[in-house]
């Protein structure tokens, strides 16, 4: 019988092995501390440093009713409800997708439909569950329609509301999955490929960029990529730690 590590079980699971890893290619998790996280659409949005912050002194229960409450863009009314984000609020991983789809504005729950399968098996790949040290949120928190990207000033109203939601998380690594959301956190455009491999930072907290586990899910052979980027965010995350 083939014995097989955990890994690359889950990889072989996932129907990714062998093109994301091979055994022993994942770097370890830090083993100490709580504090232990492309769309390929074209999308602008402003940074979230030079706006007014409407959430920015609330808590969490405040802020929860604010954008359960929130009306200041068109999303809104097309939408069933919002999609708050989910998962461990003192998380050390963030992970940051674009905005809710059908399947999450059905649930109220974020990254619920394929993509978030494929999302939840790439945190299994690197040893991650969520709601365990892992916080999901999105950049808008209502469905745009038909899927389509959200707009900058769609992105520009609700940006504030994750800022507000990393202020209060302090995680110790974001990632942002695809282009959406590296633009809006970056504050400035580049194609996904190029911010790719590099240790950016959001608001100090360091920032890695990977693909959209949608666009993986129609390009998977960019999921090879993908798994390095998550490679270097566990990297990064190990040598922050206790730091
Ligand atoms: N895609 C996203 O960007 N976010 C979700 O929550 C679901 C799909």
């Amino acid at each position: 019988m083939l014995i097989v590590n955990r890994e690359e079980a889950v990889l072989r699971e996932l129907n990714l092995y062998p093109l994301w890893a091979r055994r022993g290619q994942v770097p370890p998790l830090p083993t100490s501390g709580a504090r232990d996280s492309a769309g390929e659409s074209e999308t602008v949005s402003s940074p979230g440093t030079s706006r007014e912050q409407p959430a920015g002194e609330h808590g969490w229960p405040e802020l929860k009713a604010k954008v359960r409450g929130c009306t200041a863009c068109k999303l809104r009314a097309g939408c069933t409800q919002t999609v708050f984000g989910a998962g461990d609020e003192k998380a050390g991983w963030v992970f940051v997708g674009e905005g809710p789809g059908a399947d999450e504005d059905a649930r109220g729950e974020p990254f619920v439909g394929q993509a978030g399968k494929l999302l939840d098996n790439m945190l299994a790949a690197i040893g991650l569950k969520r709601g365990r040290n892992v916080y999901i949120g999105n950049i808008v928190k209502c469905r745009p329609p038909g899927n389509r990207a959200p707009e900058t000033d769609e992105i520009a109203q609700c940006l504030p509301y994750l800022q507000r939601q990393i202020d209060l998380i302090r995680p110790r690594l974001i990632v942002a999955l695809g282009k959406t959301a590296a633009t809006a956190l970056l504050g400035r455009e580049a194609a996904l490929g190029s911010l790719r491999g590099t240790v950016h930072e959001y608001r100090g907290t360091p920032l890695v960029i990977t693909y959209h586990p949608a666009y993986l899910l129609r390009s998977p052979t960019e999921k090879a990529k993908a798994w390095q980027d998550l490679c270097l965010a566990v990297k990064t995350m190990n040598a922050t730690a206790g730091g």
